[in-house]
């Protein structure tokens, strides 16, 4: 059966290399993925306060997140870890403490970055708070995507071919992994 993917971007910039990379993959994903951006942008910072009672824009995002079979995070690196705007978005998701939308939910990361690096410090930070939050994170094939300011052409598709079959080879082992991982 076809499983819910819900993609979350760590760049609100327009022309985010991270948004290209995210767009992309929903072009080359497998029958067995429908994969959706669930955007991050409009999240209020996080503020404990809102426990009770959450602001809509709130609601709206933990239900989204709680209807996807999976989460995809695609982020770029900043300052050698995950961007703000993505912490907060996981964060927020994450409480009340007990009422997680995230436990449970296989998940993966693909860092993308126009240093060489590909964004590997963002995408273990990532990691090692999808490890509290119980989401079993796909660990082969890894994907720190460096270069990223080459890599698209004109209509957003992945110009290098061996970086588009490594991420052929990503989704199709993500969505292995998701059957494998997730609630039945
Ligand atoms: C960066 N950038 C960056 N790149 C990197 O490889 N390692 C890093 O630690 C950082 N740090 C960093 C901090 C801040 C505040 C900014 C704004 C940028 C550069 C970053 O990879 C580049 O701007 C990407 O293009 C950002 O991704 P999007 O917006 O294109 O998706």
């Amino acid at each position: 059966t076809q499983k819910n993917v819900a993609i979350l971007v760590g760049s609100l910039r327009k022309d985010s290399l991270n948004r290209k990379m995210a767009n992309a993959l929903i072009g080359l994903a497998p029958p067995s993925l429908r994969m959706e951006i669930v955007e991050i942008g409009n999240l209020p910072l996080y503020n404990q306060d809102f426990d009770p009672d959450p602001p809509q824009p709130v609601r709206d995002f933990k239900q989204r997140v709680q209807a996807a079979d999976a989460v995809l995070f695609i982020t770029p690196e900043y300052n050698r870890s995950v961007p703000g705007v993505l912490k907060n978005a996981i964060d927020t998701a994450s409480r009340p403490y007990g009422q997680s939308a995230w436990d449970g939910k296989p998940g993966a990361v693909v860092s993308v970055s126009p240093s060489k690096i590909g964004g590997f410090g963002a995408n273990h930070h990532l990691r090692q708070s999808m490890v509290f939050l119980n989401v079993p994170m796909l660990q082969q094939p890894e994907a720190y995507i460096g270069g990223a300011n080459e890599l698209f052409d004109d209509k957003g598709a992945i110009k290098n071919d061996s970086t588009r079959e490594l991420m052929q080879k990503f989704l199709q082992t993500f969505a292995q992994w998701i059957d494998q991982n997730g609630k039945k």
